[in-house]
């Protein structure tokens, strides 16, 4: 996990604006962007890790708590301005509480869709966990 200041240029009178680069400000080859929106204050998404994505969340409207788990301990944030980015590794399991309506989650990820790199079972996590999958450079 690692939490990063988003590049931000403010033009005085005319706003702000934030802007980020694959492998300069993020360790990553952006392959994919998806956003989260219509939202409920208090819902709550996630729940599941990936075995090999990598991802960096902001939110540039709103507020939003993320917890993230290495199956060992847990650890909250809360992105709660536009120019907060938290990049999330492989092997950790999230979940993301809305805690203002309408607040838009942001994600670039370092992989096209794929189902299959999901795991949306706790325990299953916790057993990858307990047997070192993600130490073991051979994994897929
Ligand atoms: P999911 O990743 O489970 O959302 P969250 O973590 O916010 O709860 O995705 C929700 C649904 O959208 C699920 O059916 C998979 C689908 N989906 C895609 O088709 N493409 C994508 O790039 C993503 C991220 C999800």
């Amino acid at each position: 996990m690692e939490i990063i200041e988003i590049r931000t240029r403010t033009t005085e009178g005319l706003g702000t604006l934030s802007f980020l680069e694959s492998k300069k400000d993020i360790p990553f080859e952006i392959k994919r962007i998806y956003y989260t929106y219509n939202v409920d204050e208090g819902l709550q998404r996630g729940g599941h890790a990936h075995k090999n994505l990598i991802q960096l969340l902001f939110c540039p409207y709103g507020s939003i708590e993320v917890t993230i788990d290495n199956g060992f301990s847990k650890e909250k944030i809360i992105l709660d301005s536009p120019n907060k980015g938290l990049i999330i590794e492989n092997g950790i399991w999230r979940n993301m509480i809305w805690k203002m309506k309408n607040s838009v989650l942001c994600v670039a990820a370092s992989e096209y869709y794929n189902e299959q790199d999901y795991i949306r079972d706790y325990d299953e996590f916790l057993k990858y966990v307990k047997e070192g999958y993600w130490n073991n450079e051979n994994k897929i």
